[in-house]
């Protein structure tokens, strides 16, 4: 919270600097690009959208009707061509409807996260993928082993997240950073705990639970093993992906092959 603050400050700050120290010109949220744009955020945004919208705009944004709340999956809206504009509509609504909008007091981050979560609706804003879906299915549980720690549809192994509807939640882009830099966007669900013995033996896998006195492992069998803190293991959190990167052991149109396999996989198709 500290570093977004003195981010902020700094920005008004060299603008100030830019408009040859004039007094900074006033900027407004709804002006700037969306700071609020990671997984998490579409995660809080699709929450918040939950609580406070889906009454008129129906659980998944796709609409009751036009006068209870009209479909926001298309990525067009009639109030909006931009993020700033959604930001606007969400905060100050359509004048004489029913969307009312948050009102002027709304907390900016979270106006960002639900157009965030908006944005995210619609899958082909990204582009379509290139490569063959057919080609990426045997790459997945052929040459590139991802069946290995990940289901889908029910097969294959739990070391990483289920991918039976990964196309809903990934656009293409975030897909191919996905092959490419697992480490991008990790969340604390996908660390890695190493814990040492005495006689220097080492347990490494996932991180599945921890509080003050114990944590658990799943190692790469998917077998839990359990430790204390205070015994005589040492253990060492590891912030980094157990999933490899592709950049180099795929070729480009492996990975594109990949994606458009993984974009094909929906909840409705
Ligand atoms: C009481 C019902 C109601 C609630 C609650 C509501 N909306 Fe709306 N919303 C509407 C209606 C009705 C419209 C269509 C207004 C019009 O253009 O006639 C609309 C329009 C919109 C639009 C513009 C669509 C376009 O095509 O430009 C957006 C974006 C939107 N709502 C987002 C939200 C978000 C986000 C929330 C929650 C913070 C929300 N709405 C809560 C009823 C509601
Ligand atoms: C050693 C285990 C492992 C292997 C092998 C592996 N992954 Fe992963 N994968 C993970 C883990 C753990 C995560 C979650 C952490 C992260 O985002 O890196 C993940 C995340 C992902 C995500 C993001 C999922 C989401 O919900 O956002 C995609 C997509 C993905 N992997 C695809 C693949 C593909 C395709 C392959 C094969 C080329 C592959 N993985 C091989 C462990 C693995």
């Amino acid at each position: 919270m500290g570093t977004r603050l003195s981010v902020r400050w700094t920005a008004v700050a060299l603008l100030a600097t830019l408009t040859g120290g004039a007094a900074p010109a006033l900027t407004f949220a709804q002006d700037a690009d969306n700071p609020y744009t990671s997984r998490l955020d579409v995660r809080t945004g699709r929450r918040l959208f939950g609580a406070q919208c889906s009454t008129c705009h129906g659980l998944n944004a796709a609409g009751g009707n036009e006068s209870t709340g009209p479909d926001l999956t298309t990525g067009r809206f009639r109030h909006a061509d931009s993020d700033a504009g959604l930001f606007r509509v969400i905060r100050d609504g359509v004048r004489s409807t029913s969307m009312l909008g948050l009102g002027a007091d709304a907390d900016e981050q979270s106006v960002w996260q639900l157009v965030t979560y908006l944005r995210s609706l619609d899958v082909t804003a990204g582009g379509t993928p290139t490569g063959s879906a057919e080609a990426g299915q045997q790459l997945f549980t052929g040459k590139g082993n991802c069946a290995g720690c990940h289901m889908v549809n029910g097969r294959g192994q739990r070391l990483g997240p289920d991918l039976s509807f990964v196309g809903d939640r990934r656009a293409l882009a975030d897909l191919e950073t996905d092959l490419a830099d697992p480490d991008a966007e990790l969340l604390p669900r996908w660390w890695t705990m190493r814990a040492t013995g005495p006689n220097g033996q080492v347990v490494e896998g996932l991180r599945m639970d921890e509080d003050t006195f114990t944590f658990r492992i799943m190692d790469a069998e998917e077998k839990l093993r359990a430790f204390s803190k205070y015994g005589d293991w040492t253990y060492e959190r590891i912030q980094r992906s157990t999933m490899p990167g592709y950049a180099d052991t795929l070729t480009a149109d492996e990975r594109n092959d990949l994606v458009a396999y993984l974009f094909s996989l929906r909840s409705e198709p």
